[in-house]
This record gives structure tokens, C-alpha cells and sequence, in this order.
């Protein structure tokens, strides 16, 4: 939901904030904008749709100079527009802003800005920050820090802010509160970006904002502050992300590049919290074997593709802690009631940390008094900060816009985590635990034979990709993997895709079946007792000559005699085996993406992190 980038320091800074906003891309891509201290005062350079019509802008037209903000957007208030697009500036560039996040009080703020004769020229929430700003300026704020402070006690809602003053030329300041923003430290340089991949190459340390601080970047280095204007002092942290990790080594698309990497992060997160005896260690979670004992209830709550792996944590949690466990979208259970309380463990579920609606949930389950548990692949981000303790999955920087590695690392932390619950309960005894720990540990390798099986699944998605629908059916374990798959279809090939609880089937869906719809049926447990279950409801696809496309285990001699097509998976544990079967149709769904010709990194209307509600 839009980057933001900034830079202070000896070099030019037009090239360093196009890299750093291309690096932030997949957090927005319908218009960018740059604003750059020059020697002949402030000037702003907007385009409309992909970074690559500002780049082609700027080489045109260089623009020269330092300090500098940018900004790559993903609308909210006002359509994608050259209007709409950041920065924002009120006078005649006296302020001007670039910001990640929403403004809620905009239209109250608007009105009293604009009885103050203040003019706004475009249809953003954004805009009425600048013309703050510059009203404190003018009511006699003492410092441009000083009017930042004052406006933003105005403001409702979340921001991450980078702003220049006309009159301050050698700074950049920032502002945090509810939107990612961190500053990066290089060598005599500072900046600002919205993560720390997208300036990852330019610096060694980095220090996490906290909501509710301002930073002031200028030549001498960097100083914090609080709302109350009084000084904080920074912790700074090593940058621990190899700049190669934010890169396409050689892949076509980060998506292509993430699912590759699977098979290395789950080995590695397996190495972490497996000892030599085959049992699970996970210190950092810190609750004790009593605290596991005494808890009564699991409330899990995500977004979207987090959702899925929740679902599939639900499943497998009941199955081996005997704890009841629910789920919900964070969207729906804010705007609950529940019935939680202090023997409820909260469990967030994100990949970035700072989705709005999960964020929001963990806040109103704090007010319950529930311990929360967070499963997150971002160090330092907000849903991080404020759990009592965190299981990283650890995948990496994610920059495809679809979700893969970090989904597949959250389903072995789900894993893990089971394994270790049910072990404190007495759920689960040692040996049924290094069992299944044997069962885990061959999840990577599983995975790295279904890369190698990549264009048998590219022949299949050539073949099917073009209709306008499509349905994914699975049970039990693999009913998430089922929803997974279709959203990752619909997500990057923009083919209409559902998917269902298989017995659901005649409950509704049943009535689409044609002999023009692909039905996508994971069927890999030959052992499990809901295979066959699987085989009857795959049999009454046929009989309406629905096109079968099985996802079946290796070795597997009864779905070949109705499916059309088959993609065949190393045998696998059943309760193991979405970690492995969804890698199937993420690659399904890429190639599908890839024949219909769509930008599978950054899909349209989209945006990787969704900070806002
Ligand atoms: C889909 C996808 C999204 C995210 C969702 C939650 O591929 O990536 O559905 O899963 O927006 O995001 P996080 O996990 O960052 O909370």
C-alpha cells in the first residue's frame, strides 16, 4: 500500500530513490513521484502507472540534486491520476509530502484548511498534511519539526511520512504511526523507505520507527523524536538481509524465484528448531509447558493467503493438542464480539506484520488480556512489536505480489508449533513426535521434486488456462490448499477461480459443472481416510463431464481412470502434504498467469501489504 523512500547525503539523490521505489514496487505500482532539493529550489517529477514511465522522465529530463523524497503509489482516496499522484505540496512548495497510509479525518481537516483559504488540487487524504504543515509554519511554529509535531496531532489515522521544507534544504523528515517506515544508516548518508530490502544495497544499519516518532535526517545524521518534541534515543540494528536477497538471480519474475527458494527455507527453519533427538525447539515463543497445560482455547486470526495457513494451523492444532481452535479474518473479527479471554492464545498470522485488519485484531485481543502469539517473516514490524513473543518464519524478503514462500514457511511454523503443543499437553508422545518430525523433514525435498516436474504442470495450465473459470476442491488437510490454489490463480492469471470444501460440492457448486470447467482436485492421501471420500466427489464431476485435473500422490492407479490430466507429488505425509501440494498449483496458476500474458509480479489493483482497513 504504497512505498515511500528518502535520501540525505553526497550523492545525487534521483537515482538512489528510483532504485529504492523500484524495490518497493510490489507495494504499489499505479503512478510514482519524485521531489528533489535542486539548485534551483524544490522540483516535483509525477507519472502515471509503472516506475518505468518515470524513469523514462526523468532520463529526459534529469533531475539533479539533493536531498530527496519518492513515492510509488496504490490509490486509496482519488483515482490513479498524475493529480493524485505523490508528492503532495501546499504553497508554492513550501511543504511537501509523501505518504503511506490514510488519513480518516481528511474531509473535517479539508474543510478547515480550505476556510483558511488553503487550495487542494487533488482528491487525496494525503494532501491535507502538507497544508497543515504549512498553517503551523504560518501560525508561528517555531521549527519545521515544531509544525510537524502540531499537525499531526490533527491527523487521525495512520501515516508513514517523508517531507521537505522549501526552507530547510539539506533535510528530509519522517513521521511514523501505524504505517512501516524505517531509517537506514550508510556511511555519511541516511535514508528513509517503507522496508529495508528496498535500500538494503546502500546501507549496513537500520533503526525501526516506532508509531508516534519523528525523524530528522540532515547531514549530521539522525535524530528522534517524539510527538512531545522530546529526544529519543534510536536503537540501531544491524541490517541482516543480504542485498542479493532482494534480487531476481537470474529468475524471470520474483515469483518464479520465491517458489524456488522453498524447498532451502524450509530446510533452513527446520534446522533452527529441530535438535539432534528430533524434538522441537521454540525458546523465543517463551510460554512454559504449564502455560500450554492450563490454556483452553487457540483463536487464530489473518488475511487473505495467512488466512489459508491459519485454517490449515486450525486443523492441525485440534489434530494434535486437543485445544479448541478457531479462526477468522481479521477483517470479520474485529467487528466481532468474541469470546476470548486470558486462556485464550491469540495467534496473528502475517507475512508483512503490518496488515490493518490482522493488526487490529491483535490490538482488541491485547484488550482481552489474551497472550499473543505472532507467526511473521518481518523483523522489526509493528504486528512483531507488539507480541509477547513471535515464531519467524524466517522465508526471507517476499516481493512477488502473491504470497508462495512465506505461505509455505507458515505452514511449517503451524507444523512446529502443533508439534510442540501437543508434546507440553501430553497430547502427543516423544514418539509420535520424531514421527512426525521424520514426516516434516522430508517436506523440502518432496518440494524440490515437484520443481523438477515444472513442465509437466506448464503443459497442464497451457492446456486449461483459458476458460473463464475454474474450481479447486479438497478435504480436510488440504480444503486450505484448495482455497489457496484458487486464489492464487485468480490473484496473478485473473481467471475466475473458487475454491471448496469438496463435500460442499452438491451443496451449491455442483451446478457450474460442465465439460468446460477444469475442477482441480487434490486427492494425494491414498492412506488417509478421506481419500476416498475425495475419489466419490471426483466421480460425480465426471458423470457431469466436468475436466478433472487430479493432484495425486506418486504410484496413485485409481484417478487416472477419470481424470483428464494428472499432476503426480511425492507420497508425503497426510498432514504434511498442502506444504507440498500447494507448491503444485502455485505453479499451476503461474503458468496459467504466464500463457495469458499477465504481469504475474505485480498483478493489477493489488498491492503486496495491505496497511490499510
Ligand atoms: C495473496 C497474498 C495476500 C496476503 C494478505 C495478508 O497471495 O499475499 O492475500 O496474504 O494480504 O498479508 P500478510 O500476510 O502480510 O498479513
Amino acid at each position: 500500500m504504497c512505498g515511500i523512500v528518502g535520501y540525505v547525503g553526497k550523492r545525487d539523490a534521483t537515482p538512489l530513490l528510483l532504485d529504492g521505489l523500484k524495490r518497493l514496487e510490489y507495494r504499489g505500482y499505479d503512478s510514482g513521484g519524485i521531489a528533489v532539493h535542486t539548485p534551483d529550489g524544490i522540483q516535483i517529477r509525477k507519472c502515471m502507472g509503472r516506475l518505468t514511465e518515470l524513469e523514462k522522465d526523468l532520463t529526459a529530463n534529469a533531475l539533479i540534486g539533493r536531498p530527496g523524497i519518492g513515492h510509488t503509489r496504490w490509490a486509496t482516496h482519488g483515482e490513479p491520476s498524475q493529480r493524485n499522484s505523490h508528492p503532495h505540496q501546499a504553497g508554492a512548495g513550501e511543504v511537501i509530502v509523501v505518504h503511506n497510509g490514510i488519513i480518516e479525518n481528511y474531509q473535517e481537516l479539508k474543510e478547515q484548511l480550505r476556510s483558511a483559504g488553503h487550495e487542494f488540487l487533488s482528491d487525496t487524504d494525503t494532501e491535507v498534511i502538507p497544508h497543515l504543515i504549512q498553517q503551523e509554519l504560518a501560525d508561528g511554529a517555531a521549527s519545521p519539526d515544531a509544525a510537524i509535531r502540531q499537525a499531526l496531532k490533527k491527523a487521525r489515522g495512520a501515516y508513514a511520512l517523508g517531507i521537505l521544507f522549501k526552507d530547510d534544504p539539506d533535510k528530509v523528515y519522517a513521521a511514523r504511526l501505524g504505517s512501516p517506515l524505517i531509517v537506514g544508516l550508510g556511511e555519511d548518508e541516511t535514508f528513509i523507505a517503507s522496508d529495508v530490502p528496498a535500500i538494503v544495497n546502500q546501507i549496513q544499519n537500520v533503526i525501526y520507527l516506532n508509531d508516534g516518532e519523528i525523524a530528522i535526517l540532515s547531514p549530521e545524521g539522525v535524530a528522534i523524536q517524539n510527538l512531545a518534541g522530546e529526544s529519543i534515543e534510536p536503537e540501531i540494528k544491524p541490517v541482516d538481509i543480504a542485498p542479493e536477497a532482494a534480487e531476481m538471480a537470474g529468475f524471470e519474475t520474483f515469483m518464479m524465484k520465491e517458489i524456488h527458494e522453498q524447498p532451502r527455507v524450509l530446510r533452513s527453519l527446520l534446522e533452527k528448531h529441530v535438535d539432534r533427538e528430533d524434538t522441537v525447539i521454540v525458546p523465543e515463543i517463551g510460554f512454559s509447558t504449564d502455560y500450554f497445560q492450563q490454556l483452553r482455547r487457540i483463536m487464530i486470526v489473518s488475511c487473505g493467503t495467512a488466512y489459508h495457513a491459519a485454517m490449515y494451523g486450525k486443523f492441525l492444532l485440534e489434530h494434535l493438542t486437543g485445544l479448541a481452535v478457531e479462526t477468522d479474518l481479521g477483517s470479520e473479527f474485529r467487528y466481532r464480539s468474541p469470546r476470548i479471554e486470558s486462556d485464550t492464545l491469540f495467534v496473528a498470522v502475517s507475512q508483512s506484520g503490518e496488515t490493518a485488519d490482522t493488526l487490529a485484531s491483535l490490538r482488541l485481543a491485547r484488550e482481552k488480556d489474551c497472550k499473543v502469539l505472532s507467526i511473521c517473516n518481518v523483523p522489526g514490524s509493528s504486528l512483531v512489536r507488539e507480541s509477547d513473543s513471535v515464531l519467524f518464519t524466517e522465508a526471507g524478503p517476499e516481493i512477488g505480489v502473491a504470497s508462495t514462500k512465506a505461505y509455505t514457511a507458515q505452514l511449517m511454523a503451524f507444523g512446529l508449533l502443533a508439534i510442540h503443543i501437543g508434546r507440553a499437553r501430553g497430547e502427543i508422545s516423544e514418539e509420535t513426535e520424531q514421527q512426525l518430525m521424520k514426516a516434516l523433514r522430508a517436506v523440502p525435498n518432496a518440494i524440490h521434486y515437484m520443481l523438477e516436474r515444472a513442465d509437466d504442470i506448464q503443459a497442464i495450465a497451457d492446456k486449461h488456462h483459458d476458460g473463464p473459470s475454474a474450481l479447486y476442491l479438497g478435504r480436510r488437510f488440504n480444503y486450505p490448499t484448495a482455497l489457496e490454489g484458487a486464489l492464487k490463480n485468480k490473484e496473478i492469471s485473473y481467471q475466475h477461480a473458487e475454491g471448496y470444501a469438496a463435500g460442499e460440492m452438491k451443496h451449491g457448486p455442483i451446478a457450474l459443472i460442465n465439460e468446460y470447467l477444469p475442477v482441480i482436485c487434490i486427492c494425494t492421501q491414498t492412506e488417509d481416510e478421506v481419500y476416498e471420500k475425495m475419489i466419490s466427489n471426483m466421480k460425480e464431476v465426471e458423470a457431469r463431464h466436468g475436466r478433472i485435473i487430479a493432484v495425486a500422490t506418486d504410484g496413485d492407479k485409481v484417478v487416472a481412470d477419470f481424470a483428464e490430466d494428472i499432476i503426480y507429488v511425492p507420497p508425503i505425509h497426510e498432514e504434511f502434504s498442502p506444504i507440498v501440494n500447494v507448491v503444485a498449483l502455485q505453479l499451476l496458476a503461474y503458468y496459467a498467469a504466464q500463457a495469458r500474458g499477465t504481469d504475474i509480479d505485480k498483478p493489477r489493483n493489488l498491492a503486496k501489504s495491505v496497511t490499510v482497513e
